[in-house]
C-alpha cells in the first residue's frame, strides 16, 4: 500500500492525488482521500484504479490545504469502496490511511466494540481510526501516542482530526514512511517518488517515530516520546529510480524481492511450525477428493507443473496439469470427487477463468492460487489461496512464480501430513528446509558476475535450448519462456533424454544449451546427455550445486547454487535462469519491463 499526505499553501487534493498516482506500484485495487474543509473531514473512496477516485472526484469542491490518501493492495478484506481507506472514527472527527497490519486487531476490535463502537469495513486499520477516538482528551498527539502503544504489527500512519485542521500526525513502525521538508507546506509519504515533484529534502522516519506536521514546521519524537532531530537527506534519484528503489528495472527489483516474498508467503500458512490450509479445505474434502487438477497459463502453468511434482513426490497424490486454453475444451474428467486448482497472477486471465467455471459447472472444488485479492478468478473460486508476492510489474513474471511454487509446497506437505504420509518430525523437517531458502536465493542474488558473463555470450544467439530430467523440466520450461519473453531468442524446453530423439538435428558448433541438474538420482543420466551435446559442438551451460564436481568438468559455464532437498531445488535453481534472461535483455536494449507483443494480463480468449 502507498500513503500520501499533505499539509501546506497548496492544494491538498492535487498533490495528494500526484502522489498517489507515483506510488500506485505499491497497489492498485482502490484509493482514498480524506481532507479538513470548515471544520469537517471529508472521505472520498473508490474500488479499483486510481483514475476511478479522479474521475470520482471531478468537479467536486474539495478545496483544502491539507489532506492525506491512500493507495490500496489487499491484505486483510476484499478490493470495495467500504475497505478502501481512509477509514475514520463515526463521529467523522478523525481520519486515518495505514500501511501495514495490526496484528491484535481482532482483540482491539471486540473491546472497542464492547466500548459501544461500530464498525464498518473488514479492515485491521479502521481499529486504530476508533481506538484513537476512544482516548481522545482535545489533544490529538497524546491521543495518537497512547493508542500506538497498543497496536501490534507493522504501521506506517497519517492521521487528520477536524479540530485541527493545521497538523498531521504521522508515525511509523517496520513500514516505510518519509517526510519531505517544503517551504510553508510538508508532505508525508511510503515512498520517495510520491514527494520529488515538491522536494528533494526529506527525513526518513525511524522505527517508532511520530511527528508532528504543521505547514511550517516538523517535530519527530522517538518512541519513548523524546523529542529528536533527524538527519535531512537530499534524494539525488530521479522519479523513476525511486520508484524502483534505486533497480534500473521492475523485473530486477522483482527477482531480488524474492527472498522476502517466500518468506511471506510462507508466514502466512505456518503458524509456530504448522502448515495450516484448514480455512480453504477442509478435512472432509481433503477425504473426499481421488484427483487433483491443475490449471493455469504461461508462468502459472509451469509453476502447476512444479506443483503435481511436489504433490506426487512428498504427498503421492495424482494430479493433472493442464494449459487453461485446452482444459476448456478438452471434455476433461472432473466431478465432485475433483479438486481443480487454478493458479494466476492476477486472478483475470480469461483462459483460466473460463477453465475454473467450466470445473465448478461440472461440480469440482475450485481452489484459486492468485497474487491479487478480490481479483475474479478468486471470487469465482469456492476458496483461494493468496501469495504474498506484493505487486507484480514487470510481465515477465518472477516472485509471482516462486510464490507459487513455495504454496504448492507448503500444500504438497499438508496433504501428506493429513493423509497420513508423514510423520511428525518428517513434517518438521522439511518446513525448516523451505525456511532455509530465502538465505539460499540469497548468495545467488550476491553473485551474479558469472551470470553476466553468460548473458554476454547469449546476446548474439537466435536459437538455444533448456534442458532438464525430472522436475527440473519444469523449471527449463520456465528458464526457456523467460529468455524467450524479453530476449527474443527462440530457446525451447525439453527434458534431457528426449533431445536426441529429433531435435538434436539443430545442435551446431556454439548452440548454447543450459542445463538443470539439480535431481541427485538422474545426475549421471543428465550427464551423459551433456556430453553427447558437447560432441557435436554444443556450448553448455550448467546450473546444478556448487558442489557438483561432475557436471562442473563437462560445463563450458557453470552457475552453482546451495544445497537443499532435490524438491526444493527448483526454487533455486531457476534464480540464475531468471537473471540470465534479465541480463540478456538488459545487454540486447530491450525494454525489459514491457516487452512486445506481451501483456501483463490478458482477458481475451
Ligand atoms: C500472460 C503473461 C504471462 C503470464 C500469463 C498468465 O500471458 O504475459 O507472463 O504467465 O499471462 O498470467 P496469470 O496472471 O494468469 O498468472
Amino acid at each position: 500500500c502507498g500513503i500520501v499526505g499533505y499539509i501546506g499553501k497548496g492544494d491538498a487534493k492535487s498533490v495528494v492525488l500526484q502522489g498517489l498516482e507515483k506510488l500506485e506500484y505499491r497497489g492498485y485495487d482502490s484509493a482514498g482521500i480524506a481532507i479538513i474543509k470548515d471544520s469537517k473531514i471529508i472521505v472520498e473512496k473508490k474500488k479499483g484504479k486510481l483514475k476511478n477516485l479522479e474521475t470520482h472526484l471531478e468537479g467536486m469542491d474539495l478545496d483544502s490545504h491539507i489532506g492525506i490518501g491512500h493507495t490500496r493492495w489487499a491484505t486483510h478484506g476484499e478490493p470495495s469502496d467500504r475497505n478502501s481507506h481512509p477509514h475514520f472514527s463515526e463521529d467523522m472527527s478523525i481520519a486515518v490511511v495505514h500501511n501495514g497490519i495490526i496484528e491484535n486487531y481482532s482483540i482491539l476490535k471486540n473491546e472497542l466494540i464492547e466500548k459501544g463502537y461500530r464498525f464498518n469495513s473488514d479492515t485491521d486499520t479502521e481499529v486504530v481510526a476508533h481506538l484513537i477516538h476512544s482516548l481522545y482528551k482535545g489533544n490529538l498527539f497524546n491521543a495518537v501516542t497512547e493508542a500506538i502503544k497498543q497496536l501490534r504489527g507493522s504501521y506506517a500512519l497519517g492521521i487528520l482530526h477536524k479540530d485541527f485542521p493545521d497538523e498531521i500526525i504521522c508515525a511509523r513502525k517496520d513500514s516505510p514512511l518519509v517526510i519531505g521538508v517544503g517551504e510553508n507546506e510538508n508532505i508525508i509519504a511510503s515512498d520517495v517518488p510520491a514527494l520529488l515533484k515538491y522536494t528533494k529534502n526529506v527525513y526518513f522516519l525511524e522505527d517508532g517515530d511520530i511527528a508532528r506536521l504543521t505547514a511550517s514546521s516538523i517535530e519527530i519524537f522517538d518512541k519513548t516520546l523524546n523529542s529528536v532531530r533527524r538527519e535531512i537527506k537530499v534524494i539525488e534519484w530521479d522519479y523513476e529510480q525511486a520508484t524502483k528503489a534505486g533497480f534500473p528495472h521492475f523485473m530486477i527489483k522483482e527477482i531480488f524481492e524474492q527472498p522476502k516474498s517466500i518468506e511471506e508467503t510462507l508466514n502466512r500458512r505456518v503458524h509456530n511450525g504448522i502448515i495450516d490450509f484448514s480455512d480453504v479445505l477442509s478435512d472432509d474434502e481433503i477425504n473426499k477428493f481421488d484427483m487433483i487438477h491443475i490449471v493455469a497459463c504461461g508462468t502459472a502453468y509451469h509453476a502447476g507443473l512444479q506443483g503435481q511434482y511436489a504433490l506426487r513426490e512428498i504427498s503421492r497424490i495424482n494430479s493433472l496439469v493442464e494449459i487453461a486454453s485446452e482444459y476448456r475444451y478438452m471434455n476433461p474428467f472432473v466431478n465432485e470427487n475433483t479438486l481443480a486448482i487454478f493458479v494466476s497472477q492476477s486472478g483475470e486471465t480469461l483462459d483460466t477463468l473460463a477453465a475454473l467455471k467450466e470445473a465448478k459447472s461440472r461440480g469440482a472444488k475450485t481452489l484459486a492460487i492468485t497474487n491479487v485479492v478480490g481479483s475474479t478468478i478468486s471470487r469465482e473460486a469456492h476458496n483461494t489461496i493468496y501469495t504474498m508476492a506484493g505487486p507484480e510489474i514487470a510481465v515477465a513474471s518472477t516472485k509471482a512464480y516462486t510464490t507459487q511454487v513455495t504454496i504448492f509446497q507448503l500444500l504438497a506437505i499438508y496433504l501428506a501430513e493429513k493423509k497420513g504420509k508423514l510423520t511428525k518430525e518428517k513434517v518438521e523437517k522439511l518446513v525448516s528446509s523451505l525456511y532455509s531458502i530465502p538465505e539460499k536465493i540469497k548468495t545467488t542474488l550476491d553473485n551474479t558476475e558469472i551470470i553476466k558473463n553468460v548473458a554476454n555470450f547469449m546476446k548474439d544467439k537466435h536459437n538455444g535450448f533448456y534442458i532438464g530430467r525430472g522436475v527440473d523440466f519444469a523449471t527449463a520450461l520456465e528458464g526457456s519462456l523467460k529468455m524467450k519473453e524479453i530476449t527474443y531468442i527462440h530457446t525451447e524446453a525439453f527434458p534431457a533424454g528426449e533431445l536426441k530423439h529429433g531435435s538434436i538435428a539443430l545442435i551446431e558448433p556454439g548452440t548454447p544449451v543450459v542445463v538443470i541438474g539439480m535431481q541427485s538420482n538422474l545426475l549421471e543420466k543428465t550427464i551423459s546427455n551433456i556430453k553427447e551435446l558437447k560432441a557435436r559442438g554444443a556450448h553448455i551451460i550448467t546450473v546444478a550445486r556448487k558442489s557438483c564436481e561432475e557436471a562442473i568438468d563437462v560445463s563450458d559455464e557453470f552457475i552453482g547454487v546451495e544445497d537443499i532437498e532435490d524438491v526444493f531445488s527448483v526454487l533455486l535453481a531457476i534464480i540464475p535462469l531468471q537473471l540470465l534472461s534479465y541480463f540478456t535483455s538488459v545487454d540486447k536494449g530491450i525494454d525489459v519491463d514491457k516487452p512486445r507483443n506481451l501483456a501483463k494480463s490478458v482477458t481475451v480468449e
